[in-house]
């Protein structure tokens, strides 16, 4: 029923594209396709807290939706109206500049209103609690909370108090659930499928919400994880999960098909987890030499922002294997089908709840 609905009010949009801004039809031809051939599934969640709580099945129908809004960054008019009349909030408690403008861009594609909102200039500054605050945003019809936060579960938290859809833009050292899409998406767009690479997933793991996220998206794929870093930036818990674990980048270099390299997180470092920069980067950074050593069509990847000279050296992060701003530029699709999904999922959650209220009244 709800896949049959998603296909129609995809259909409906389009069409209204054809007679408004000569939009193809054939751009959506993969999110259609998909929805009619799978007809089992369904997609259900208002809320995108983590990839770990997800299938593969979830992870792949993101992707494959997300395939479908692509094609509307490549037109000259790059709007499309499933989320007209609806309000995203951009609520940031972190600096970010590929995240929070790829959300807004992708609210802005699907002609959703946008409420910027930053700690600094709220009332959080005035002891208002992130609850309060949410409360009220909502107070105002806000239909969506995009959340980053340095607090792990804040996202969470939020999901079970508001109810407008909660996405995950970054949680601690939790989860960043869309950075592991568009890092899934972008390789599975290269080497058309994740089953059976080797990736290594290299630098300060410890502290790296990426890497969790990652790690869950890839391993669910089919992908063999492996986390490189040195003893004091990888964390205890790594051997629970199904990864395994190096310390030497050298050892895995030649190996394997993709190497995504992670920023040190030093405003999460408790103390020194090496005697100098200079020291981790001769051992740990990914440099013109040691790509020599690297297949030839390894995929260099990173979620930026990129420290040169530090986890990787310029040459390595402008060169021909690095897909970098290729990550960048799947984010939004990726973006854009993360809004549209647990709006599509909030929408018919609340028809379904009206429905109920009709046959079984108080
Ligand atoms: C994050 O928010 O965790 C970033 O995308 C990665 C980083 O800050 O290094």
């Amino acid at each position: 029923m709800f896949e049959t609905k998603l296909f129609w009010s995809i259909e409906f949009w389009s069409f209204r594209f054809v007679s408004n801004f000569d939009f193809r039809i054939s751009d959506l031809h993969e999110v259609m396709a998909l929805i009619k051939k799978g007809k089992s599934f369904k997609w259900h969640r208002k809320h995108l807290l983590g990839l770990r709580e997800l299938s593969s099945e979830e992870i792949i129908y993101i992707l494959d939706t997300a395939k479908g809004f692509e094609q509307i960054s490549t037109r000259s008019v790059k709007k499309a109206p499933p989320l007209r009349g609806k309000v995203v909030v951009n609520m940031f408690f972190e600096d970010s500049t590929r995240t929070r403008n790829s959300f807004a861009l992708a609210a802005n594609r699907l002609s959703a209103d946008i409420i910027e909102f930053t700690e600094k200039a709220s009332s959080v500054s005035k002891g208002e609690t992130l609850l309060d605050t949410a409360r009220n945003l909502e107070a105002m019809g806000i239909d969506i909370v995009v959340i980053r936060h340095s607090a792990g579960g804040a996202a969470k938290l939020l999901s079970r108090n508001i109810n407008a859809c909660v996405v995950n833009a970054g949680d601690g050292f939790c989860e960043h659930p869309t950075q592991g899409l568009l890092d899934v998406y972008t390789i599975r767009k290269i080497k058309g499928t994740l089953e059976g690479l080797k990736i290594a997933i290299v630098g300060d793991i410890a502290h790296s919400r990426v890497a969790r996220s990652d790690m869950w998206a890839m391993t669910k794929l089919g992908a063999e994880v492996i986390f490189v870093g040195p003893p004091t930036l990888m964390p205890s818990w790594a051997s629970k999960l199904p990864v395994s674990v190096s310390y030497s980048l050298d050892e895995v270099i030649e190996k394997v098909d993709v190497i995504n390299m992670l920023r040190i997180q030093f405003e999460r470092l408790g103390g020194n987890p090496f005697p100098s920069v200079r020291e981790y980067s001769h051992y740990f950074g990914l440099t013109l030499e040691r790509m020599k050593r690297a297949k030839p069509d390894i995929l260099v990847m990173h979620p930026g922002p990129i420290n040169r000279g530090l986890e990787i050296e310029s040459e390595v992060a402008d060169g021909r294997n690095s897909v970098i701003l290729d990550q960048v530029t799947n984010g939004l699709a990726v973006r854009m089908a993360v809004l549209f999904l647990v709006n599509q999922a909030r929408a018919q959650q609340g028809k379904e709840a009206k429905h109920e209220k009709r046959i079984y009244p108080d």
